[in-house]
């Protein structure tokens, strides 16, 4: 396992939140620490639905990469097992051979599988404020298919909402695979656990609802966001009893807290012996406690805005290396030189 090569990308949404980091980011740096990664800011892909709004996508990848950096996913590491130089990171618009890549998958790909994309049929029929009925936008997972097998990755960490692309990518892939001989390794899907983590008003934790705490937020910022958290409604007084089951407030505790506050707040909450207050008082320090650290290399990184230029350049010329050499195999297998 230790050859395998990971790689996963993350559409610049901007800074990330505590569900980004539980969800994806902490099995990042776990995969950073015993395998070659990849990981890449897909710009291209923002496009498919801000389209109409792609000065935003420019701040935003920075916001990413600096909270990247800040949790500890490392673009420099010294290499115990001598396989293992620090993590890539890439921006996928520096690399012109994915969209040529790109193309060229499309050339094998049967509308059909795409229009079948449960993805795309639901986004479609969900997204109202913007049009999406667009080709780029259809042939997104084609484009992600370009991403993975360009540097020919074998593991894709990714929630189970990508699943379906994945699927799609592995498709294509044996397509390519049949048609042109063996060039690209089927890509594995690594799906990542979605944390039990809700936002403040008890759904998923989004930030286009406004319920998110993000890794960058304040001490202060997280106070005012928890304070007036939504908890079990069944709590309407002080003596009423609860369920910490069903609080998006317990789901927090039990990752910040200690064992034995977690084991104060589910025993208090369920006798009515603490009061909802007194229980989120008691996680906002934990939950800044582990923002900490954190924030402190974040405040680094935004005084040096050069260290991410430096992070990208470097991270972009290796990407392209690999790039380039696999697009030469490609020409050659398809005959186009
Ligand atoms: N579609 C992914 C997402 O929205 C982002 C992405 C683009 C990606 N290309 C990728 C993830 C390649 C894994 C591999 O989260
Ligand atoms: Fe939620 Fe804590 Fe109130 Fe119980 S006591 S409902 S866990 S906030």
């Amino acid at each position: 396992m230790a050859n395998k090569r990971v790689l996963s990308g993350m559409r610049p949404s901007g800074k990330l939140h505590i569900g980004h980091f539980h969800g994806v980011l902490e099995k990042w740096l776990k995969l950073q620490k015993e395998h070659e990664c990849f990981f890449f800011v897909a710009d291209w892909h923002a496009l498919t639905t801000e389209y109409n709004n792609p000065s935003a996508i420019q701040d935003n990848i920075r916001e990413m990469v600096i909270d990247w950096l800040s949790v500890g996913i490392e673009s420099e590491r010294p290499a115990p097992e001598g396989f293992n130089q620090g993590s890539t990171i890439f921006l996928q618009s520096a690399i012109k051979e994915h969209a040529e890549l790109h193309l060229l998958l499309s050339m094998i790909t049967p509308l059909s599988w795409l229009e079948r994309n449960p993805t795309y049929k639901e986004q479609v029929e969900e997204v109202k404020d913007k049009d999406l009925h667009t080709y780029g936008f259809l042939g997104y997972p084609v484009l992600q298919t370009a991403d993975i097998v360009i540097y020919k990755a074998n593991m894709v960490p990714v929630g189970i909402d990508q699943a379906p692309h994945l699927e799609l990518s592995r498709e294509i892939t044996r397509r390519f695979n049949f048609l042109y001989g063996d060039t690209f390794p089927e890509p594995q899907t690594l799906l990542t656990e979605t944390p039990k983590l809700l936002g403040t008003d008890g759904r998923k934790m989004s930030k286009s609802y406004n319920n998110a705490i993000f890794l960058s937020d304040p001490p202060n910022v997280i106070e005012k966001k928890i304070l007036p958290m939504m908890t079990d409604p069944a709590r309407q007084r002080r003596t009423d009893k609860g369920n910490p089951e069903v609080c998006p407030v317990y789901f927090l505790h039990k990752i910040y807290s200690s064992p034995e506050t977690i084991k104060w707040v589910e025993e208090g909450c369920r006798t009515a012996g603490i009061g909802c207050i007194e229980c989120k008082k008691s996680l906002i320090p934990s939950i800044v406690k582990k923002l900490e650290p954190f924030q402190k290399k974040r405040a680094e990184l935004v005084k040096n805005p050069d260290i991410v230029n430096q992070v990208l350049n470097k991270g972009n010329e290796k990407a392209k290396n690999i790039a380039q050499k696999t697009m030469m195999e490609v020409r050659k297998a398809l005959k186009i030189l």
